[in-house]
C-alpha cells in the first residue's frame, strides 16, 4: 500500500523510512489520510486508543508510552479580561512527559520504527526534541542518537544525555545538518525522526482532536501557533482537514503561525506574496525552539496558510519576552519564549484586526518555560532580603505599599 503522499504533486510513495521527501519536489512527504470514516472512540481514556482510526499505528503499545496528550485546554479568564478578548484558551503541552507537544509525535514515530525493526533512531535538536527523542528511545530500548549544533550548551542537551542517547555535536551549518543526517541514517541504518517525520507529524493531530472534543465538538475560530520547521502547524491543520472531511466538523479554524521577526522565512514569503521561501542567512532570535533559518516543512506551511485563509505574523523579541510575562503572571503559565510567541502574535492580530464576540482563541502553549531560564530579564524581578528578626516588620511594610 503507498502510505505516503507529496502534499504539492500528491504523487504516492511506499513507505520507505529513509526516503521521506518527494523525489519531484524535493518536499517533505505526509501520511495519507485515507481511512474512511474513522471512528473517535470516546469509551477510552488514552488518546492513542481514543483517536487510533485516524492514526498510523494499528494497536497503541502502551509499554511505550510516557503518558503523553490528554493536556488541559484553560479558559484565560484574566488574560481576557485584561486585553479585551472575548473566548481565549490555552493548550497546555508543556504537560507532556518530557515538557513539550514534541512527546505526542516522538510516540508515534517509536511505534512505528520498533513495527519495522528499527533498532537505531536519532533526531537533530537544540532541545526539546533532543530531550524527547532521547526519553522515548529509553522508554522504548533503542539507541538514540542526537545530533546537535557545535554551540549548543551542554545545559540543553544534560537531560538527552542522561537518558543515555549518543550526543554528537557537529560543527558545521545548523540547516545543513538536517539534510545529512538523513543521509547518514540512510547508510547507517538509523531513523531520523527530525521535525517534519511524517509519523511525527501524525502524532501532532492528537492535539487539534482533544481541543475539539474539549469544546464540545466545536472548532475554536482561531488557532495561534509558532512556528519554526513546521511540523507542528502541519500536523494540526491535517488534523482538523481530516476532522472536515469526515463530517464531523463543517469548517476549520483560521490558523495564524507566529514567527520571531529575527527568524522567519516562512512569513517573510507571505508576507511578500512568494509561494516559495527563501532561506535567511542568519536566524538571530533569542527564541531558541523557533529560531530557524531553513524550515523544511515552510513550502508546505505556506501553502496550506493560503489555501485555508490563515495567517502568518511576525514578532519581535521584546514582544515575545512581554507575552511570556503576561501569561506567567495573569495566568500562572511559565512557557518558553516559543510558546509565548502566540499570545505575542494575538496582541499583534488584535492591533491590526476587530475581534468579534463569537470569535473563541486558541493558543498553544508549546513547551515549559523552565528549559530555558537564561533568557528572563532578572532585572524586572526584584527579590527583597532580610534577617529573620525584620521578617515581620518587612511583609507588613510591603503590604502596605502593596495597598498603596
Ligand atoms: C517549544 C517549541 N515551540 C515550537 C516549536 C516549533 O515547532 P515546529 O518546528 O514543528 O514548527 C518548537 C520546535 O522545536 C519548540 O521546541
Ligand atoms: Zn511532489
Amino acid at each position: 500500500m503507498k502510505q505516503l503522499e507529496c502534499p504539492f504533486c500528491k504523487k504516492t510513495y511506499a513507505l520507505d523510512l529513509f526516503q521521506l521527501f518527494c523525489s519531484d519536489c524535493q518536499e517533505p512527504l505526509l501520511v495519507r489520510s485515507s481511512v474512511p470514516f474513522p471512528k473517535v472512540r470516546n469509551e477510552k481514556s488514552n488518546p492513542l486508543d481514543k483517536y487510533i482510526d485516524f492514526l498510523p499505528i494499528k494497536k497503541a503499545l502502551h509499554r511505550f508510552s510516557l503518558g503523553e496528550g490528554n493536556t488541559p485546554l484553560l479558559k484565560l479568564n484574566r488574560l481576557m479580561h485584561k486585553f479585551n478578548v472575548p473566548d481565549l484558551y490555552a493548550k497546555n503541552e508543556m504537560m507532556n512527559p518530557t515538557g513539550s507537544f514534541k512527546d505526542r509525535g516522538t510516540v508515534i514515530a517509536v511505534h512505528n520504527a520498533v513495527s519495522l525493526g528499527i533498532r537505531n533512531i536519532g533526531t537533530v535538536s537544540t532541545g526539546n526534541m533532543a530531550v524527547s527523542t532521547a526519553a522515548y528511545g529509553a522508554r522504548t530500548g533503542i539507541k538514540t542518537y542526537v545530533l546537535v549544533s557545535e554551540d549548543t550548551s551542554d545545559e540543553k542537551i544534560f537531560s538527552a544525555a542522561l537518558h543515555g542517547a549518543i550526543l554528537v555535536k557537529v560543527k558545521g551549518d545548523y540547516g545543513e545538518l538536517f539534510y545529512k543526517s538523513l543521509e547518514t541514517g540512510k547508510k547507517n541504518h538509523v531513523y531520523f525522526i527530525n521535525s517534519v517525520d511524517p509519523f511525527r507529524i501524525e502524532g501532532y493531530k492528537v492535539t487539534a482532536f482533544e481541543i475539539w472534543q474539549q469544546l464540545g465538538g466545536q472548532v475554536p475560530t482561531h488557532i495561534f501557533v509558532p512556528v519554526s520547521s513546521g511540523g507542528h502547524i502541519i500536523g494540526l491543520m491535517k488534523a482538523f482537514s481530516e476532522l472536515k472531511q469526515n463530517k464531523l466538523t463543517n469548517r476549520l479554524p483560521v490558523f495564524v503561525g507566529i514567527q520571531p521577526k529575527k527568524a522567519s522565512p516562512i512569513t517573510n514569503a507571505f508576507l511578500n506574496g512568494q509561494s516559495q521561501i527563501t532561506r535567511i542567512q542568519k536566524a538571530d532570535s533569542f527564541a531558541q525552539s523557533i529560531n530557524n533559518p531553513a524550515p523544511p516543512g515552510g513550502n508546505c506551511v505556506l501553502k496550506w496558510i493560503k489555501e485555508t485563509n490563515g495567517h502568518l505574523l511576525r514578532v519581535s523579541d521584546e514582544e515575545i519576552l512581554k507575552a511570556q510575562k503576561k501569561l506567567a503572571s495573569f495566568e500562572g503559565l511559565f512557557g518558553l519564549p516559543a510558546a509565548a510567541a502566540p499570545l505575542a502574535g494575538l496582541f499583534k492580530w488584535q492591533a491590526q484586526n476587530k475581534l468579534a464576540p463569537h470569535h473563541r482563541i486558541v493558543l498553544i502553549l508549546t513547551g515549559a518555560g523552565f528549559k530555558n531560564m537564561a533568557v528572563l530579564d532578572r532585572s524586572q524581578m526584584p527579590i527583597y532580603q532580610t534577617v529573620l528578626d525584620d521578617l515581620d516588620q518587612m511583609i507588613s511594610q510591603i503590604g502596605k505599599n502593596k495597598e498603596n
